[in-house]
């Protein structure tokens, strides 16, 4: 909510329409504390449907990975299971088991070398998930650290400068010092460069990104192995991979079956994804699992006997909702691997129509085109304009009710500005012609400009 709307908010009280209010009913309501009196539960709704109306049309929304488009009876599958608590594992035994058959199947579709040895568990999105990941890469170096009597003080942990910012959270929460390579034009990702002036003894790990935020592409994870593979030739020093494949790792297994970057990777040690997004479930739902259930270690894992039974649990919340684990399952059993191929195939598709119709305005240049996942990102040729810039085009997109973030790329390319779109199930290829109209005419409207606009609400876009 812009800064000025958020201000109006938390002043006076939210009106009730006559038409909804019941008779005798207040037709105020304080805004920020609990009214007195209760409300009618279909007033109450009406108010709350009327304002969460004014979010917009979440499938125009082009900046998010998060599925915004579900079968209806995946709906009513979450709807029943929207009284299911995750952690009771114990009292609903059959979703515990749906869970871990979910996480099997990834534990395949991800080439676990040994299914019986790979381990995993759902989280609430890749947030928790990338947590989990790295605090296993921690305490397994702080383990090995204590057991040759070394320092443990100070792990460090490689990654891209176009992480997202869940990487920097988990190295400020938990002590961590973040190593960034930073991405340039000529290595538009982390692709093993250089990587030897980044790793030493107090390296915890290297994160692979499988579909950066800023623009979808995929890190070479086989080129990142290869190089921490020759590191350890020199060095002696044996550095392990997590894939952070948030997006990627539910379209690469479908798209690009041939590509090496999951557990075919020995260093690969473990893999996220979200479930919630190119797992096309709605939000929220991660998942996390390992190779081997001896790179998490075990004093990592809690039993809580409070639950009945004695339940192990690897997470950082402890109540989370279940219905999204029951949609996975319906989504793994619904689509089969051909119907995932045809799902992301088809969001490939317009992505790429549209990276093409982009891509050919003259005002334009892609920075990337639709080649892993379903998601591209684009900038102003050098030179043009000067009255607007993709700040501009992202307003009057708004106005049309698209949302197409425009946002600065990391660090040392941050005087580049992209703008981004991705491609989710449920943007169809109509709705696609009609963005490209709706760009040509934004794009037409802004180089009539003879100045710049005033200046816009440029609020930070947050990958
Ligand atoms: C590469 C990457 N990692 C992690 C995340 C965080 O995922 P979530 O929103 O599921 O917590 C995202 C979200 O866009 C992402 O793109």
């Amino acid at each position: 909510m812009p800064h000025n709307n958020r201000e109006r908010d938390l002043r006076g009280d939210v009106d009730v329409n006559p038409l909804f209010a019941r008779p005798g009913e207040l037709r105020s309501r304080p805004r920020t504390r609990l009214a007195d009196l209760p409300m009618l539960p279909e007033t109450a709704y009406q108010v709350v449907h009327d304002e969460a109306m004014l979010d917009g049309n979440a499938r125009l929304n082009l900046a998010t990975f998060v599925g915004t488009w579900m079968d209806d009876q995946a709906r009513r599958l979450y709807l029943e299971a929207s009284d299911k608590n995750m952690i009771d594992k114990d009292e609903y035994p059959s979703t515990a088991a749906i869970e871990e058959r979910c996480w099997r199947i990834l534990a395949d579709l991800w080439h676990a070398p040994d299914q019986e040895r790979a381990i995993g568990c759902s989280t609430i999105g890749s947030s928790e998930a990338c947590m989990l990941g790295g605090l296993a890469f921690k305490r397994r170096w702080q383990e090995a650290r204590r057991a040759a009597g070394k320092p443990t003080d100070r792990p460090n942990l490689v990654m891209s400068s176009a992480v997202q910012v869940v990487w920097e959270k988990f190295c400020n929460y938990w002590d961590v010092e973040p190593r960034f390579v930073p991405i340039t034009e000529e290595h538009r990702t982390l692709d093993g460069a250089n990587l030897k002036s980044y790793v030493d003894e107090n390296t915890i790990g290297v994160v692979s990104i499988l579909g950066v935020t800023y623009t979808g592409m995929y890190e070479p994870v086989l080129k990142v192995s290869r190089a921490l593979d020759e590191i350890q030739h020199e060095t002696g020093l044996d550095i392990p991979i997590h894939v952070d494949g948030a997006s990627g790792a539910m379209i690469a297994p479908f798209l690009q079956p041939h590509l090496e970057w999951d557990f075919r990777v020995p260093r690969v040690a473990s893999i996220n994804t979200s479930g919630h997004k190119y797992g096309l479930v709605n939000p929220g739902l991660g998942w996390v699992l390992w190779r081997d259930r001896d790179l998490l270690p075990e004093s990592l894992v809690f039993k809580v006997s409070y639950l009945g039974g004695d339940m192990p649990t690897f997470a950082l919340n402890f109540s989370r909702p279940a219905a999204q684990v029951l949609v996975q399952y319906f989504q793994f059993l619904r689509l089969g691997r051909l119907g995932y191929h045809e799902v992301q195939k088809a969001s490939m598709e317009v992505a790429k129509y549209l990276a093409d119709r982009i891509g050919a305005m003259e005002c334009f240049e892609l920075w990337n085109d639709a080649d892993d996942i379903p998601v591209f990102a684009w900038r102003q040729k050098p030179g043009y304009g000067p009255n607007w810039t993709l700040y501009d085009v992202s307003d009057r997109l708004r106005m049309k009710g698209w949302l197409v973030p425009a946002y600065p790329m990391p660090d040392n390319l941050s005087d580049t500005v992209v703008q981004r779109v991705v491609v989710r199930n449920g943007m169809s290829m109509d709705l696609a012609t009609n963005l490209v109209a709706d760009i040509e005419e934004t794009v037409a409207y802004l180089d009539k400009l003879t100045q710049p606009l005033p200046d816009a609400d440029r609020s930070v876009f947050h990958h």
